[in-house]
């Protein structure tokens, strides 16, 4: 036992994070979350570095961490937690307003909140569709077994914001390599921060460009050259990393979604039937599948900057805290049977967090609901019998990613 400087007790700590996922059930958070919020919803546990941090899994607590003014999502404050090496070094990396605290993070994030706005994403909406039916067009053309994963759900995000950002779609291959040697738990933190430095060099020759010929600012990175840079409100470093932010969280995020999403209908058809017969309940189905995949699953590290009392625990200046949108997004408490991928569900004003909340939550969000919703509203219109091709339990997952998805998914129809 140790004797903390409130007099409070602690045992020695066994329970080390982040824990892992049953087997048997890859598409449901780790077990222990749900023992751990039964018995000690605010866990203290240790990390690779031998850190003492604490766990938060439950919905009310989530929501409290990060609204709290008392919490840093920095890595420059002292004791910010990392589930790993290389997720330290990715931290490290950004240098933009995903890592800052406010004042400067809000500073940073209005630069692009109009790009972000419901009505300008939903101007993407002909584009997206056009894309999704040339992709599949393309897959059906090739014909059965294909891989949705290579075909369809990365290549769209992966288009989109490519177009959205202005960079040439011919550079997708290498630029996508780097962004998922960023997202990787387990890579070397040497070959991840060359990764970042790399994309960097790529967006800082390709901005330079739109800084010296904006035109008519038809991609976002002409318009924060023409806006922002060239009328020295906003640096040119400032938008680099901002440009590099945008590209990596635009299309590993939503294509780990679409594989995850497609998967758990074609788990029960009878969700696929109720989805042809009635296309208005796409958009509750791709609510379901944000909650109930929870894809960020290493996300919302943060430290305390005071002390704070957080669901009746004092949690100290310095403590680091996860707050894993998939704790909160199964907590029985906001989510009855949360294990259960329903897309009928009545959420009776509960709302998930599946793009986290507060000042940090996701900018890319309508954008990515307008990927998913095109996406499922396309899918079973078009084939109507699609289907895996191997049995459930041959399929691989991305374990170490810090965004969890499948590697591949060979489907048939
Ligand atoms: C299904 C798809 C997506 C999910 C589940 C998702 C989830 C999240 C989550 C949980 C965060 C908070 C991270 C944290 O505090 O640790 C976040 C932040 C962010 N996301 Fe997404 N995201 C998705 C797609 C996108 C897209 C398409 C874009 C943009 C092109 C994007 C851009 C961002 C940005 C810029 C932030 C940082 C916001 C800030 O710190 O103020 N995301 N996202």
């Amino acid at each position: 036992m140790t004797i903390e400087p409130s007099g409070q007790l602690h045992p020695p700590e066994s329970d080390t994070f982040p824990w892992p996922r049953a087997a048997a059930c890859p598409l449901h958070p780790p077990p222990r979350y749900a023992s751990v919020r039964e018995s000690e919803p605010i866990k203290r546990v240790k990390t690779w570095d031998g850190s003492i941090v604490w766990v938060v899994t439950k919905m009310k607590d989530f929501r409290d961490v990060l609204t709290s003014p008392h919490f840093s999502a920095s890595p420059h404050t002292p004791g910010y937690p990392s589930v790993s090496p290389a997720r330290a070094a990715q931290s490290q990396s950004y240098q933009t307003f995903i890592t800052m605290d406010s004042p400067e993070h809000g500073q940073r994030r209005r630069t692009l909140t109009k790009e972000f706005m419901m009505k300008r994403i939903d101007e993407l909406r002909p584009f997206v569709q056009q894309t999704l039916d040339a992709l599949l067009d393309r897959m059906i053309e090739k014909g059965a077994p294909a891989d949705f994963i290579h075909d369809v759900a990365l290549p769209l995000p992966s288009v989109v914001i490519s177009i959205m950002l202005g960079v040439p779609y011919e550079d997708h291959a290498r630029l996508q390599s780097l962004s998922s040697n960023r997202m990787n738990l387990d890579i070397s933190p040497a070959l991840l921060r060359q990764s970042a430095q790399e994309m960097e060099q790529y967006i800082d020759r390709l901005l330079r460009e739109k800084e010296q010929s904006p035109g008519d600012g038809n991609d976002l990175l002409s318009r924060l050259a023409i806006e922002w840079i060239n009328p020295g409100k906003l640096s040119h470093a400032d938008a680099v990393q901002m440009g590099a932010l945008l590209y990596l969280a635009g299309h590993e995020t939503t294509a780990n979604q679409i594989g995850l999403g497609l998967l758990s209908l074609l788990e029960d058809r009878a969700q696929v039937d109720a989805l042809i017969a009635d296309p208005s309940l796409v958009r509750g189905a791709v609510e379901e599948m944000l909650r109930f995949h929870s894809i960020t699953h290493m996300n919302s590290a943060r430290v305390a900057t005071a002390d704070v009392m957080i669901g009746g625990q004092l949690i100290r200046k310095g403590e680091g805290v996860f707050a894993p949108v998939q704790a909160a997004n199964h907590d029985p408490d906001a989510f009855p049977e949360p294990d259960r991928f329903d897309i009928h569900r009545e959420t009776k004003g509960a709302s998930h967090v599946a793009f986290s909340f507060g000042v940090h939550q996701c900018l890319g969000q309508p954008l990515a609901r307008l990927e998913l919703q095109v996406m499922f509203e396309t899918l079973f219109k078009r084939l109507p019998t699609l289907r895996l091709a191997v049995p459930p339990d041959a399929l691989e997952f991305k374990r170490n990613g810090n965004v969890f998805g499948l590697v591949s998914m060979p489907v048939a129809w």
